[in-house]
């Protein structure tokens, strides 16, 4: 859609070009090297007038850390067309938020380390302390109001006519605040009435150098029972590196103790509940040019730096728990296509330095087969000859024993005569009937239906009940020729067992002698798969620092 008409003070129209942006309140274009914003909606009177009591005061000390207005724009050529937009100085760069995340600062900005973000949280405190000195709140410190001109990591502010100012006398107050960055004593007020202080901007500010140096995290996240809303944490002063405690901090969250001790004080001041006084930005600023100044680079990873105040590395110590923090920058490269060429030309390094260890090991397992796998195989055989006839002769034992105890079975039951045993329902003339049939005792009671006049299948379940009952008093006696038998067993087994124990006896003795002789050949062998597994690492985690 193109964008409205619109004129400048002189009554000239004004040819807009590509849209740069576009908010609640707006949408802004590029106008030549600057650029302009054009509201939605018709502004109120005061709103006009603050428009112009700002582009009055500008300064061009202002207009190097924001994009200040500085001039008005009108919806029509005459003198006193209402304003319905500015012009500013157009802003290049990326918005800070994105310089938090390890992820996105990968993806943006491989090239640039902890420096870096140092330099871009002082000129944040810089751009703020300016304001500041101007009389000018900004009110609504968020993460999309700063914009980082990457080659300077100089920063500067847009949305500009949000700020609060006084100007003539009058009060332009900033009636908006996001909850990330809304101090404590701030919450919960009625924004319209309230006159904001530099105090108040300078906890946003800390929060932000705190998620610009300290991987991205908010000081407020963390473990903690209740309550999960920012700005409850922040109102009950649950900062999570505090003195107050009732938080426990991210796991893998970055503490400022290790990284930055010298700010270790003025984030608790910042951050501790309502009451204290605030680091101005100014102070900020001086703390963060002065770890600026103590900054060294790691011995064993140049992506690090780190403050020289503090023993070891702590982008190592994230590393080893998992995070990579820096990234290597492609040698003597810069920009977005070199990057991607250094990183396929590592990833080629990762994928040949697994085929290398690959094949090592191959050939190691070739080297083995070879030269043990005939023996093993040899092994394998005697050891399972030997189970099998150490089976064979327990085998044996439990025949001999079952068909032992079946014919001492068939003649304890028939000791069992159905004549003497008090069974339900069979008196003297059924055991007649099965006196005729050849029934006498319980050894002739056998399975199946027997045709027995006036023993139906009622009465031939009782017998059977009590056949089975006489079977369980049936305990095999211990004879003298039992014992002789199973020794017998145990003798021939044996005699067979001899010779195939003393094979295996040989064949485990050799594998071992073999094995001994086999390490030393393969130590060279393993010495090169060492180095190769090193490599592949190394070059894992070069692919992996990009
Ligand atoms: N001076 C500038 N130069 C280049 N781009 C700009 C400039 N000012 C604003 N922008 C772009 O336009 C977007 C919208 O601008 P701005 O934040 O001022 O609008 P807004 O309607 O007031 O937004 P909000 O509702 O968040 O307050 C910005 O996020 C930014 O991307
Ligand atoms: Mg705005």
């Amino acid at each position: 859609m193109n964008p409205p008409p619109c004129f400048d003070t002189a009554g000239q129209r004004l040819t807009l070009g590509a849209k740069l942006g576009e908010g609640g309140e707006g949408t802004v274009y590029a106008l030549g090297g600057e650029a302009v914003k054009l509201y939605h909606r018709p502004l109120e009177r005061h709103r006009q007038q603050k428009l112009a009591a700002m582009t009055a005061g500008c300064t061009p000390r202002l207009l190097q850390f924001a994009a200040w207005p500085t001039a008005t724009v009108h919806d029509g050529p005459q003198r006193d067309s209402p304003v319905c937009g500015f012009r500013m100085p157009r802003v290049q760069g990326t918005p800070l938020h994105l310089h938090f995340s390890p992820t996105d600062r990968k993806e943006r900005f491989p090239h640039e380390h902890w420096d870096y973000l140092v330099r871009v949280a002082q000129n944040l405190a810089a751009a703020m302390a300016t304001l500041h000195r101007h009389g000018i709140v900004i009110g609504d410190v968020n993460e999309n109001l700063f914009v980082v001109e990457e080659a300077t990591s100089l920063v500067r502010l847009v949305d500009c006519d949000s700020f609060q100012l006084t100007a003539g006398g009058i009060r332009f107050p900033c009636l908006v605040s996001s909850p990330e960055f809304t101090p404590p004593e701030l919450i919960g007020q009625a924004l319209r009435t309230i006159e904001r202080t530099p105090c108040q901007d300078t906890f946003g500010l800390a929060v932000l150098v705190f998620k610009l140096l300290l991987g991205g995290w908010h000081p407020f996240d963390g473990t903690t029972t209740l309550p999960v809303q920012i700005e409850q944490r922040i109102s009950q002063g649950l900062y999570a590196y505090g003195t107050q405690g009732g938080i426990t901090p991210p796991g893998l969250g970055v503490n400022p103790a290790r990284v930055t001790p010298a700010l270790v004080d003025l984030f608790r001041a910042a951050f501790n509940p309502p009451g204290g006084s605030r680091p101005s930005a100014a102070q900020w600023f001086v703390a963060l040019q002065a770890l600026g100044a103590s900054l060294v680079q790691c011995q064993h990873e140049p992506a690090h730096k780190f403050s020289a105040t503090v023993a070891n590395c702590p982008w190592c110590a994230s590393e080893a728990q998992g995070i990579t923090h820096f990234f290597t920058p492609p040698r003597g490269t810069t920009g977005r296509a070199a990057f991607v060429a250094e990183k396929a030309r590592r990833q080629a390094n990762l994928l040949a330095a697994q085929a290398t260890v690959q094949r090592l090991q191959g050939q190691w397992h070739q080297h083995v087969q070879q030269q043990m796998g005939t023996l093993v195989a040899e092994l394998q055989q005697a050891q399972e000859r030997l189970q099998r006839l150490t089976q064979q002769g327990e085998v044996l034992k439990d025949r001999y024993l079952q068909a032992r105890h079946a014919a001492y079975a068939q003649s304890f039951l028939a000791l069992c005569r159905i004549r003497d045993a008090q069974i339900p329902g069979i008196g003297l003339v059924r055991i007649e009937a099965l006196a005729r049939n050849g029934i006498h005792t319980a050894a002739d009671l056998t399975g199946g239906y027997w045709d027995v006049r006036g023993i139906g299948y009622e009465l031939q379940r009782r017998l059977m009940d009590w056949r089975d009952a006489c079977a369980q008093r049936i305990v095999l006696p211990t004879s003298v020729s039992d014992q002789v038998e199973l020794q017998r067993i145990d003798d021939a087994v044996a005699q067979q067992c001899g010779p195939v124990a003393r094979e295996v006896q040989r064949l485990e003795a050799e594998v071992q002698q073999r094995q001994t002789v086999v390490q030393s050949q393969l130590q060279d062998l393993h010495q090169r798969l060492q180095a190769a597994t090193r490599a592949e690492a190394q070059a894992q985690r070069q692919v992996a620092s990009l």
